[in-house]
């Protein structure tokens, strides 16, 4: 791996599809190889999640990232990203010191805690065996995008040169967000999950990010989905805020019979 400094990097879990394709494509062109990464991380699955039935599609996510331009896919065994075993990389993602934005309350740490130090833990290692000089991440994910640029800023020197950059949501043309636990969802499942699309896009017309909250709540419960979480924080730092003056995000999560989604979409400013 120690050849691969220099490169542009985007991690993933694998299952790719057309979000994950999308950080490969705008990777490309920077005058650096691009490297994907495939690993489904044990430590950021609590013992209850789907870490064991998460989907593994190695062949397919090869040819999917070499077409999207990928130069190189490492989909490492755990020995690699974890050398002294799982559980002592267990004790020690919960012993990591995150950014402040990893433990934001009312938001996921709420609802799987210890999952960022997982995310943090793994993302930290894959860059100190690939040292990029490019990393992508998606939109999708908001609070991890925020949460792993806080990490490289809190870590000054660590990894020279790294330039972290995000890339918006890729959706599916019904408007729900592409996601690899998509798969979980049943044909008639289908239009209960687009309920999260429906009520960003129903906060993007409200006057207050308080109205905007109610107006999510109502519409994810008109389509039957159990709600972790749908509010409205600053961009950037993800804390509370009480007008659209500034940069905001609308953030949902929500459950339908035991497949969780999250969404997220930028609140138009000052209306
Ligand atoms: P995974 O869910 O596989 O996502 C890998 C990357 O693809 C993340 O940066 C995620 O935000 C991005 N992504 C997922 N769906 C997307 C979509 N519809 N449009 C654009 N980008 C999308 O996120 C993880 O894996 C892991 O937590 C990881 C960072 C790899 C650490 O294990």
């Amino acid at each position: 791996m120690a050849a691969l400094g220099g490169c542009a990097l985007v991690p993933t879990m694998g299952a790719l599809h057309d979000g994950h394709a999308s950080l490969i494509r705008r990777a490309t062109g920077r005058g650096l190889p691009v490297v994907a990464t495939v690993f489904v991380n044990p430590t950021q699955f609590a013992p209850h999640e789907d870490f064991a039935r998460y989907p593994r599609t190695l062949d397919s996510d090869v040819a999917l990232a070499e077409r999207a331009g990928a130069d190189a896919v490492y989909a490492p065994p755990h020995e690699d990203v974890y050398p002294r075993g799982l559980d002592a990389a267990r004790t020690e993602a919960a012993a990591l010191a995150l950014p402040e934005v990893a433990r934001m309350p009312g938001l996921e740490d709420a609802c799987r805690p210890g999952h960022f130090g997982g995310v943090c833990q793994v993302v930290a290692r894959l860059f100190d065996l690939a040292c990029p000089r490019l990393a992508i991440f998606g939109e999708k994910d908001w609070q991890q995008w925020r949460v792993l640029d806080a990490m490289v800023a809190c870590e000054p020197g660590r990894w020279p040169g790294l330039r972290m950059e995000s890339a918006p949501t890729v959706r599916e043309p019904d408007g729900l967000a592409m996601s690899s636990r998509n798969r979980y969802l049943r044909p008639g499942q289908r239009d209960r999950a687009l309920g999260l699309v429906r009520a960003l896009q129903v906060a993007a017309g409200a006057q207050h990010p308080h109205t905007a909250e109610r107006l999510m709540r109502e519409t994810l419960a008109d389509h039957a989905l159990e709600v972790d979480y749908a509010v409205v924080r600053a961009a950037g730092d993800l804390m509370p805020v009480s007008g659209f003056e500034r940069p905001t995000r609308a953030l949902i999560a929500a459950r339908l019979e035991g497949v969780r989604l999250i969404d997220n979409l930028a609140m138009p400013i000052c209306r």
